[in-house]
């Protein structure tokens, strides 16, 4: 097996094949256009790559893609290769051309410059990653039900174009989403506001004294995704959070969804906390001096 990249042209047949996994709610041409609006996005046309895997007589057995995010290290910046979309078509699963795929990938990111590991979000579990070297790691969500209200009460609101990059907690090793990072969620939630037609929440975000938060609409998914926040205190929590609740709500998203961090944890009184289901953190460090259980500060915006 050989394991290269993608033309725009294979790219544009897989999206024909993934369809099945992931065009959920929209036909194939849709799910066509959704996939090369995100592709075309800044951030994507920078940071991702298509890797197919192909056997010894030409044939693609599976295809994946990465993502180049920031990262930081003992405060050194760096880049964490985040993996999504692993696909092996219907007649070729079990055979191990997945996991084949990932070792041969994680074996040729690992001596590019600055690299600090390689993480993945699965929605099957934590088995079939495990055997390519990935390691999960604890995956919580908090939610909290949306509410009727104003949601720039007691907050400054903020608009898409305002979300700006933020300095990284302080934490050992941390993947840390930059500004335009974080607008290809939001292309995604434009992608999904034209193609079905639904209202997108009034605000990308809000602003108090103590803490930021950023979000996005997931309107596929129907719920508020929480993709950064940080509040030095409770009130701070509680505002931002409420804030999103109502923003959910004028959107008609039933929910919002936080990945738990450790770091703004304490601080966030409101909603409750459950394991994750699908999303499920997985990292294969590559810098020699980080383990995988350093990763635990996540928040939703390095998810790809
Ligand atoms: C998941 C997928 C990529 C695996 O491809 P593959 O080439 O068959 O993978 P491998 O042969 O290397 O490994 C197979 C292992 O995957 C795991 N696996 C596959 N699908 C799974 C699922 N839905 N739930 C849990 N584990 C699953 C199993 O552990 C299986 O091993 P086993 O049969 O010994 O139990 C393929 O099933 C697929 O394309 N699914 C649809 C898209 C998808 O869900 N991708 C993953 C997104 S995180």
């Amino acid at each position: 097996m050989e394991v290269r990249a993608a033309t725009e042209e294979e790219r544009r047949a897989r999206d024909a094949l993934t369809h099945s996994a992931w065009g959920g709610g929209l036909d194939v041409d849709q799910y066509a256009a959704r996939e090369a609006r995100l592709r075309g996005h800044a951030w994507a046309r920078g940071a991702m790559e298509t890797w197919l895997a192909v056997g010894d007589d030409g044939a693609i057995l599976s295809s994946c893609e990465s993502f180049a995010s920031r990262s930081y290290l003992d405060g050194e910046q760096g880049v964490t290769y985040a993996i999504a979309s692993v696909f092996t078509a219907p007649a070729l699963r079990g055979r191990g051309h997945a996991v084949a795929m990932l070792r041969e990938l994680v074996d040729r990111l690992r001596p590019r410059p600055r690299a600090h590991a390689v993480t993945l979000y699965s929605d099957v579990g934590a088995r079939i990653y495990e055997r390519a070297g990935f390691l999960a790691v604890t995956s919580l969500d908090r939610s909290l039900p949306a509410e009727p209200g104003d949601p720039t009460e007691g907050v400054t609101p903020l608009g898409e174009g305002e979300v700006r990059d933020a300095p990284p907690p302080a934490a050992r090793f941390v993947v840390w989403p930059d500004a335009p990072q974080l607008d290809w969620h939001r292309e995604r939630e434009r992608a999904y506001a034209a193609l079905l037609g639904r209202p997108r929440p009034p605000l990308a975000g809000a602003r108090t004294e103590g803490g930021e938060i950023v979000f996005v609409g997931d309107l596929k998914g129907a719920r508020l995704l929480v993709l950064r926040l940080r509040a030095d205190t409770e009130q701070d929590a509680r505002r931002l959070l409420r804030s999103a609740a109502r923003a959910a709500h004028a959107a008609g998203l039933p929910r919002v969804v936080a990945w738990e961090d450790p770091l703004v944890a304490p601080r966030v009184p409101v909603g409750a906390v459950a394991p994750r289901e699908g999303g499920l953190a997985m990292i294969h460090p590559l810098a020699p001096r980080l383990s995988a259980s350093e990763w635990h500060v996540i928040p939703r915006g390095a998810w790809v």
